[in-house]
């Protein structure tokens, strides 16, 4: 290479995101068809969601203080709003260092750009402020004015003393910049349960008639910490139900249809864990219990529980940390505090678990990373999968419809499947083979067609049709070769037949077939090879 040629950059995929590949995408197609057939038998339909969301969505429905709001969505500007965005920013975090007058002037005239940008989206109607916008807008154009006067009236002795009065002016232009919301930030679902709760109620789906069934497949995303069985682009199979009923048989029947899915793929080793978590007449106590204790244990805990003993106490019951784990089996259970409706809701849950045949595991720690769960939640463990061995998580979120400005009287309950970690069970337990699937698709063909000559090519292009017209996989090389390096081509693809068109098959009205597995050849015309490929395809 000659110092002017240069290597083209290569890319690769982002870290935490990664390809699926043939023939892994076979088994992934089967996962999902196979959801699709079983849940359309309880009635589900399914729903097809848009990736991004306002932010507000996912902070109001999964929890601003939960991991996944709070650290793990990619967020982004609306872009109509963008260059606002990016000015508020620059004003909240420009650091003024004491007694630079000429910073602050700069950040003035800063301040009044932003201020003339807003004017304008108002003006284009991108935005509409509300109250507490207008009134921050009000702030910040005072603000503005009074620090351009000051600056510009300060004389040489009198700068000391001003400075003081610039640094609250700089102080309150910033305060207000930052608490200003113009248009709504997007973000890329991290989950799926919040847009489906957004669609029901833009859709009024609270007048169709009884529970409303929804499921739902595709990417999700989630700034984590990658490794084996999380990713940053995961993808889930999910479900919901919506309506004006919560009876503990809805609860079962969700739960039946999910181990119906998991038998029908073969998957083996699932393991279902159940709790309650109880609602908001009886969870708010049990969790002030809980600080408490935890207050006692503060200081023999990690950071992490530490910090939640403050935000949400419960999901220190998630802790993974050793050290941690005698501590947390001494504390106070949810089952122990449980409100007589919730105790009762839960009985009948596991009641209608039984009338099923389902066995479960109960879990008093399963309290789940998102905030909008109350009563029901569960967990589905699935061998193979290492420390994240969660292959689906669910539960009840009555008045999760109401919190996002629907009617009161919505129940709701769902779960979603961690497909990638679904996928990854399978195939570690042996259940991942797809029969016929990999051989079809993954570059094994039923037929080679290898022609020599141009009027051969013609018939060969019209065989190929008809060939997987009748749903056969054809290799058809795109350009003529040699005949022992297309037979090797055909070899190599581990093709299970060599249809060979040269001018003397033309001639006769016949092709010759070669089993590549044992090299035998015969002669066919068109219509015996089809009833030789069917019969060998059938077995
Ligand atoms: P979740 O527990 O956050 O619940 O996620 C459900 C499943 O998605 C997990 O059990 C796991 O299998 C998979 N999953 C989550 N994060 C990752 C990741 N980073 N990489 C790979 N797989 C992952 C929810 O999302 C709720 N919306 C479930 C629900 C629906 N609850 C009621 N309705």
């Amino acid at each position: 290479m000659t110092s002017t040629q240069h290597r083209a950059k290569q890319f690769q995929a982002i870290k935490g995101v990664r390809d699926i590949l043939p023939p892994d995408t076979v088994l992934w197609n089967r996962v999902e068809q196979t959801a699709h057939e079983v849940f359309s038998t309880f009635g589900f339909g399914e729903i097809r969601l848009p990736i991004f969301e306002p932010t507000d969505l996912f902070a109001r429905a999964v929890g601003g203080e939960t991991d996944i709001v709070s650290k793990e969505m990619y967020t982004m500007p609306d872009q109509e709003t963008a260059h606002i965005y990016a000015l508020q920013r620059s004003l909240v975090e420009w650091d003024i260092k004491s007694g630079d007058f000429q910073a602050a002037e700069s950040f003035q005239q800063l301040a009044v750009s932003l201020l003339v940008f807003i004017m304008r989206a108002q003006q284009e109607n991108l935005v509409e402020l509300e109250e507490a916008g207008l009134e921050a807008v009000n702030d910040l154009t005072s603000a503005a004015k009074e620090l351009q006067v000051l600056i510009s009236g300060r004389s040489g002795s009198a700068h000391a003393a001003i400075w003081n009065q610039v640094a609250g002016l700089v102080e309150r232009i910033r305060l207000a910049s930052g608490g200003l919301v113009v248009g709504d930030d997007l973000s890329l679902r991290p989950e799926a349960t919040a847009s489906v709760c957004r669609a029901y109620i833009e859709h009024g789906m609270q007048t169709l008639p009884g529970n409303v069934k929804l499921y739902y497949m595709g990417p999700m995303f989630r700034r984590e910490r990658p490794q084996k069985g999380r990713y940053r682009q995961f993808y889930q199979i999910g479900a919901e139900v919506l309506g004006p009923s919560d009876a503990p048989g809805i609860d079962a029947e969700v739960i039946e249809m999910l181990l119906a899915f998991f038998e029908r793929l073969k998957l083996k080793g699932a393991v279902l864990h159940i709790n309650s978590i109880g609602d908001k007449n009886c969870r708010p106590a049990y969790v002030e219990r809980l600080r408490a204790e935890l207050q006692k244990v503060r200081e023999q805990l990690g950071a992490d529980s530490q910090r939640r003993i403050e935000t949400n106490p419960l999901r220190v019951l998630d802790s993974k940390l050793e050290h941690e784990q005698g501590i947390i089996e001494k504390l106070p259970r949810i089952a122990d505090h449980l409100c007589v409706e919730c105790r009762a809701h839960y009985d009948e849950v596991k009641r209608q678990l039984v009338l099923r045949g389902i066995t479960y595991q109960e879990d008093w720690r399963l309290v789940r990373g998102l905030d909008y769960y109350m009563r029901t939640t569960f967990e589905i463990t699935a061998p193979g999968l290492g420390s994240q061995n969660a292959v689906c998580g669910g539960g009840r979120y009555d008045g999760l419809v109401e919190l996002l400005g629907g009617p009161a009287t919505t129940k709701g309950i769902g779960f979603a499947i961690g497909t990638d970690r679904l996928v990854l069970s399978l195939q570690e337990s042996g259940a991942g083979e797809v029969s016929g699937g990999p051989a079809r698709s993954a570059g094994g063909f039923d037929v080679y067609l290898a022609w020599f000559g141009a009027a051969a090519q013609t018939a060969a292009i019209g065989l190929a049709r008809r060939l997987r017209d009748a749903g056969f996989v054809v290799e058809l090389p795109a350009v003529e070769m040699k005949f022992g390096k297309s037979l090797g081509l055909a070899d190599r693809l581990k093709a299970r037949h060599a249809v060979i068109l040269g001018e003397d098959e033309l001639a006769a009205g016949v092709v010759a077939v070669k089993r590549l597995a044992d090299g035998t050849q015969q002669k066919l015309a068109e219509q015996d090879l089809f009833s030789y490929l069917r019969a060998v395809r059938n077995g």
